[in-house]
């Protein structure tokens, strides 16, 4: 007797092979990339023993409710899983699988990629080139701000925090200062200094956000937070755009308060194409694509489906997250 599972999206074909060969499970498949209807996603759910969903799909009350009491695991596609309500999910005994670490590595590469993109202003320039704005070499024209000799500050120096700080120490980065709930040994390994979020905010000329988003961290970047900061700083996030007020984030850019900007995630995803931050040369944004590398998705899929099959069969995930 096969067990249903519901796969909200098309995903890459390995962790969709894993599946259909565990002899396990019979898969139902959204196949699409468009997201799950939510119509479509309650049905999906109804009946299924496993469910193996996208960071964009709101699994809540409304679909546990559907799922009823057959559902025993969910496997996110991700690392991150602020969508999941993950009480209600805990008192009704369902495992949650997710993705950590494979994706740690094309994370960090993005951030570091969207830092040098902001801080070197490289989408303004290159519409520079397009647009007939390059007029000659300009000792004063499209100057940017460099790694070499700064301070960088990371908040949220967990698995991805420190893969960030370890690719930018090469680049010259004087001190690295890191803040978040707890001091962490691994610091050590970037010469990482532990400071109050004041004293980083005070001093780094980069700052990068790579927490969790949890009751704490949700609007962490406001008004009072972007004050604080450097008006040469740049900004960087590559976590969950709830971390920002994006409010807050337009006045401190088009105010002059700090010098750029550059998002991975913002909130609403995706933003509206008219949307005023999308106006401002000083911010660079990308479509949350992070751990978007070939081999990175693969595995992330892999992974994901690995973790379903565990949780369907009663035996160890290779990553459950435990809370
Ligand atoms: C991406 O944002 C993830 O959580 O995997
Ligand atoms: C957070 O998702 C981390 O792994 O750093």
């Amino acid at each position: 007797q096969l067990v249903k599972v519901f796969v909200t999206r098309r995903i890459p074909q390995e962790g969709l092979k894993v599946l259909s060969q565990s002899g396990i499970c019979h898969v139902q498949l959204w196949d699409s990339d468009e997201p799950v209807p939510q119509a479509e996603l309650l049905k999906g759910v109804s009946g299924a023993r496993g469910l193996l969903c996208l960071l964009s799909d709101k699994i809540d009350q409304e679909v546990l409710d559907a799922a009823g009491p057959d559902l025993k695991v969910i496997s996110t596609l991700s690392v991150g899983f602020d969508h999941l309500a993950i009480e209600d999910i805990r008192n009704r005994g369902i495992r949650v699988g997710y993705t950590p670490d494979v994706l740690t590595d094309a994370t960090a590469e993005l951030t570091v990629a969207l830092l040098l993109a902001t801080a070197r202003r490289i989408p303004e320039a290159v519409a520079e080139v397009k647009n007939g704005g390059w007029s000659t070499w300009k000792p004063l024209w499209m100057c940017g701000y460099g790694l070499s000799g700064s301070t960088v500050g990371v908040i949220g120096l967990g698995r991805i925090g420190l893969a960030i700080a370890k690719r930018l120490k090469p680049f010259g980065v004087k001190r690295l200062l890191y803040w978040g709930r707890t001091p962490k040994p691994e610091a050590s390994e970037v010469e990482g200094e532990f400071v109050p979020l004041d004293a980083l905010l005070g001093e780094s000329d980069f700052v990068v956000v790579s927490c969790a988003l949890t009751p704490e961290t949700q609007q962490l970047c406001s008004k009072d937070f972007f004050g604080k900061m450097k008006k040469t700083a740049v900004f960087v996030n590559s976590s969950r755009g709830a971390v920002v007020n994006q409010e807050d984030l337009y006045e401190a850019l088009s105010s002059g308060q700090i010098a750029a900007a550059g998002l991975d995630v913002t909130t609403p995803e995706p933003l509206p194409p008219d949307h005023p931050l999308l106006k401002l040369k000083n911010c660079v944004i990308l479509p949350h694509i992070g751990s978007a590398t070939y081999s990175t998705r693969g595995i992330m899929s892999v992974l994901a489906a690995n973790n379903l099959l565990a949780g369907l069969m009663g035996g160890k995930m290779p990553s459950e997250l435990v809370l």
